[in-house]
């Protein structure tokens, strides 16, 4: 699929650490095309080279340095919105957006339960997108607005690798803890004081998401609704001084008796929506199994497959549930801005946004 011309996109919170990333996977996109970049008061009225601290490793887009961040006001003569505002003032700000008739696509954990709102992952739930009519009409929005949201980070990778175990065989039981990037918690996020060679015990509100957003994402969607799915997530999370990529030591309570073997070929071959429909954005495969004992590390694999596989190794037995796996996947990347563009180019091929099919 090939649109007539690229879509107006505006990224909301341009300026911080997801945003920053979404400005570097849509600065050269086939579909989209930065237009706006917004911010707070802060860096309204500033170029993006001044209002911005860059922290991406690679350079600044060219294309987008001299433009001038504006305010998050809502404007028509956008097709798409990218969200990557702080929780504080994404919820008004989008739905904002959605009246004037943009679709929005948000990292923020405002909407993500609603139960009106797809929470996605295209290669697990593309048929949440179904919500769509039924928000639209239920709030008033113009047939052309909308919200969809994409999960929390550790979420997202938690529900990809549960994604094909409970497909395959149903999983019961699922404990989960996290090591989780310092990316996660935005620019300038933690003191170095408090996490140069120390690990933090707690992330406010992060297990409690885990816990309810792994059922959304894996429910079932019926006539226009969300069933979530019956299994038990029991999260424990912990900030590391890694700077990306979150990692995750997860066992799994299966419904139905399996061998080793064949959980390793349902993750193996795994796949979906994304990959069937070539999407732009969409890994190879959505998950990468690792036999190496001591692999995946956030050093060694989150950069490969330009940060949106989520990869999987230490496949064994569990003494106490069934299996047990590390799971790993890029926080700012597959687990932010990477999987709100992925959610976007669906929509885009289901004929949601842009006026093709
Ligand atoms: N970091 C991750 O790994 C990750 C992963 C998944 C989801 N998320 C979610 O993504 C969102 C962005 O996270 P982040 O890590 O990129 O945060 P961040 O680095 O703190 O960036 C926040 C952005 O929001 C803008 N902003 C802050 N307060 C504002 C206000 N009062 N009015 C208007 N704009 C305001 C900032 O603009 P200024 O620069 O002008 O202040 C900046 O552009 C959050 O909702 C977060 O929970 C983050």
């Amino acid at each position: 699929m090939k649109p007539d011309r690229r879509l107006r996109v505006v990224i909301l919170g341009a300026t911080g650490t997801v945003g920053q990333r979404f400005v570097t996977l849509l600065s050269h996109h086939p579909w989209f095309e930065i237009t706006r970049v917004a911010a707070s008061e802060r860096s309204a009225g500033k170029t993006y080279r001044d209002a911005c601290r860059w922290r991406v490793p690679t350079p600044m887009p060219k294309g987008v340095a001299p433009l001038i961040v504006t305010d998050l006001s809502a404007a028509d003569d956008i097709d798409l919105a990218f969200s990557a505002l702080t929780a504080d003032v994404a919820g008004d700000v989008e739905v904002r957006w959605a009246q004037a008739g943009v679709p929005v696509f948000s990292n923020a954990r405002n909407h993500r339960m609603e139960p009106d709102v797809p929470l996605m992952i295209p290669e697990v739930n593309p048929d949440h997108l179904r919500l769509i009519p039924g928000q639209c009409a239920s709030r008033q929005f113009p047939a052309s607005g909308f919200l969809v949201t994409n999960a929390n980070c550790s979420a997202t990778f938690l529900a990809m690798a549960l994604a094909p175990l409970h497909r395959t065989f149903g999983v019961e039981l699922v404990s989960v803890v996290t090591m989780q990037a310092v990316s996660g918690a935005g620019y300038p996020g933690l003191s170095a004081l408090d996490i140069s060679g120390n690990v933090i015990p707690f992330i406010s509100g992060e297990e409690e998401k885990l816990e309810s957003e792994t059922q959304k994402i894996l429910g079932l969607q019926r006539n226009g609704a969300i069933h979530p799915a019956e299994l038990r997530v029991s999260a424990q999370v912990n900030r590391v001084p890694v700077i990306d990529g979150h990692l995750e030591s997860v066992s799994v309570k299966l419904t139905n008796p399996t061998n080793l073997d064949d959980v390793r070929d349902a993750l193996q071959s795994f796949s979906g929506e994304p990959q069937t429909e070539d999407l732009p954005s969409a890994p190879r495969m959505p998950i990468v199994v690792l036999d190496e004992p001591d692999r995946p590390q956030p050093k060694l694999d989150v950069d490969r497959e330009n940060g949106m596989a989520t990869f999987v190794g230490g496949l064994r037995r569990c003494s106490v549930l069934d299996y047990k796996m590390t799971v790993l996947g890029h926080n700012t990347l597959r687990g932010a801005a990477g999987g709100s563009v992925l959610n976007a180019e669906l929509a885009m091929a289901r004929g949601l946004i842009g006026g093709a099919g």
